[in-house]
Parts: structure tokens; sequence; C-alpha cells
């Protein structure tokens, strides 16, 4: 099917039709959030899942009970995705934990008053596109990603749910409430999850012991959460999510890309970065 069929343009953006019906979006624009509030922000593909694993744990401290009952979408619901609205976040016990794919100049009016907490993560564009390859070859709402040179030329062009990796990243690290924002790298967290983990802890203002800090970490590992089926989307169904195609867990891994793209799509995406991000001063750990 083609983005037509599947996609809404909103504001500027492409957005799934059958993840974000009018009435959700119209719900998140009207949405009141609270200072304690905590929203995990990414660009599709860059970490997403692993934090609504990660912070829900750090908030329990350590307690497995809500990634071994709820269901991620549930325990971190997305504002902008089917369903928020009939969730009663307005009753949720605070810290609320949230997340969305919004650029930040698509955030609404209450975001700006309120400045919640936000932790905004990070990952390689070349293993976002990667992953987002194998991604769009197995959501059924999503259009087919055809060759890897055609999604390329999408990806480069922000022609793809939820738009351009580069204007995401950009909107974001440029946010004027920088002490409200907390910058983390899915490759960081590859790197050494404990001190990933700690260091979102100590962000959130919770004061956990290394111990504590270890065994969230060990559960997270890539290994361990593909096994929790509260968080692997097993229960999804296949007309949905066709996991024989692609797990949605599917590699979990830093520098994946050379095995999808070849030393010529390197160089064009190499190129348009290198354009795109040219008056960036920010610290990617990639560069
Ligand atoms: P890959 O497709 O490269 O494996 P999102 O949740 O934002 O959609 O991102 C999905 C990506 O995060 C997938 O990348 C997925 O495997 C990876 N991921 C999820 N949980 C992870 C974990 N515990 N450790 C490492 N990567 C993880």
């Amino acid at each position: 099917m083609t983005e037509a069929e599947l996609y809404t343009v909103y504001k500027g953006v492409y957005v799934p039709k059958v993840l974000h019906p009018l009435e959700c979006l119209k719900y998140y624009e009207e949405f009141t959030f609270r200072p304690d509030d905590i929203l995990i922000v990414t660009y599709p593909k860059s970490g997403t899942t692993w934090m609504q694993e990660i912070v829900p744990l750090i908030q329990s401290e350590g307690d497995f009970a809500p990634i071994d009952t709820i269901p991620n979408w549930d325990r971190v619901p997305w504002l902008e995705e089917h369903r928020a609205n009939i969730l009663n976040l307005e009753e949720r016990p605070s810290p609320r934990i949230f997340a969305t794919h919004f650029h930040y100049n698509m955030m609404p009016e209450s975001y700006f008053k309120v400045k919640p907490k936000v932790l905004y993560v990070l990952r390689n564009p070349k293993d976002v596109f990667t992953s987002s390859f194998h991604y769009y070859g197995m959501a059924s709402f999503l259009v087919n990603p055809g060759t890897v040179d055609e999604f390329l030329e999408k990806f480069l062009d922000g022609k793809i749910m939820f738009g351009s990796w580069f204007d995401h990243v950009k909107g974001w690290i440029n946010a004027k409430e920088q002490e409200h924002i907390f910058y983390i790298f899915y490759e960081d967290m590859i790197r050494d999850l404990k001190e990933s983990v700690g260091k979102l802890a100590s962000f959130l203002g919770k004061s956990l012991s290394q111990e504590v800090i270890a065994k969230i970490a060990d559960r997270c590992v890539f290994k361990n959460m593909k096994q929790n089926k509260m968080s692997n989307y097993s229960m999804v169904t296949t007309e949905f999510f066709d996991q024989q195609k692609s797990e949605f867990l599917r590699k979990g891994t830093t520098g994946d890309w050379v095995n999808t793209m070849s030393a010529t799509q390197s160089d064009r995406f190499d190129a348009t970065y290198k354009e795109k991000m040219k008056d960036e001063k920010f610290k990617f750990v990639w560069d």
C-alpha cells in the first residue's frame, strides 16, 4: 500500500493512520503535563522499548512487577497513540511515565508551560536506518521499504513515519529547557548499561544502591529483555507485526548497518549527514 493510503500528514510529518487516529492526536494536543512527569522521547527505532523497560524499574527500585505484569504500551504509553485517550492517564499517580515520537516543534502547549522531565535517546542514524528498514518490512501499517536504495532516499528525505531523523534530533538537541532534558546514547547503554542506569536514576532523583542498579541492568540486557513477553511484542497479532519476517527485538547491537548498507550507500548517507548537521555543536558519540 502507498503513503497516501497508510499515513496521515500531521504537523508536517507522516504518521501511520492505524496508530494515530485523529481523536488521539487531538487528545495529546490538549493534554496537561505535570512537572514530575517523565517523558521518553525518541525518533522511532532509537531504543524506545528499551527505555520502557528501564525507567519503570528505576521508579520501582528494582521490583520487576511492572515489567512482568504490564505490557510496555500500557506501562509507558505513547501520548500520540491509539488508546492514549481511554487509559485514564489523568488518574495515574505521579510520577507518570510516557513516551512520544513527536518532534520538539510538535509538542503540545502544556509541555512548554510545565516542562516535565525528558529523557531523549539518540542512536547512530545508520543503525536507526537499518533497524527501520527491517521494521518497515514486518509492520503492516507501514509502507513496504522496497530496496535498500529506495528506502535510503525516503529516510534521508524524511518521507517516512515521523519525518526526518535530522529534524527530530536537531529540534531536541537545541531545546530551550536544557536543565529538564537528559540526553542518552543507545551506544553508551550498549557499552555500559549499569553506568547508564545509574545516570538515569540520578537525573530522575532516585538514589539506588549499586546492587539494585546491577539488578536492573542485568534484567534489561538484550537477551534477557527479549524473553519478556510483556515487552517483546509477541502478544501482538501477526496481522500487525509479522515477526517471522523480522523480530521487533531484532539484533540489539551497534554498527549493524554494515550488514545492510553498501559502501556507496554509506557514502551517500555520510554526505547528507555532513550537510544537514553542519551547524550543530552537539557532541555525538559516533562522530
Ligand atoms: P534493532 O532493530 O537494531 O535490533 P524502538 O524501541 O525505538 O522501536 O527501537 C527498537 C530497536 O531497539 C531495535 O533495534 C531493538 O532490538 C533495540 N532494542 C530493544 N531493546 C533492547 C535492549 N534491551 N538492548 C539493546 N537493544 C534493544
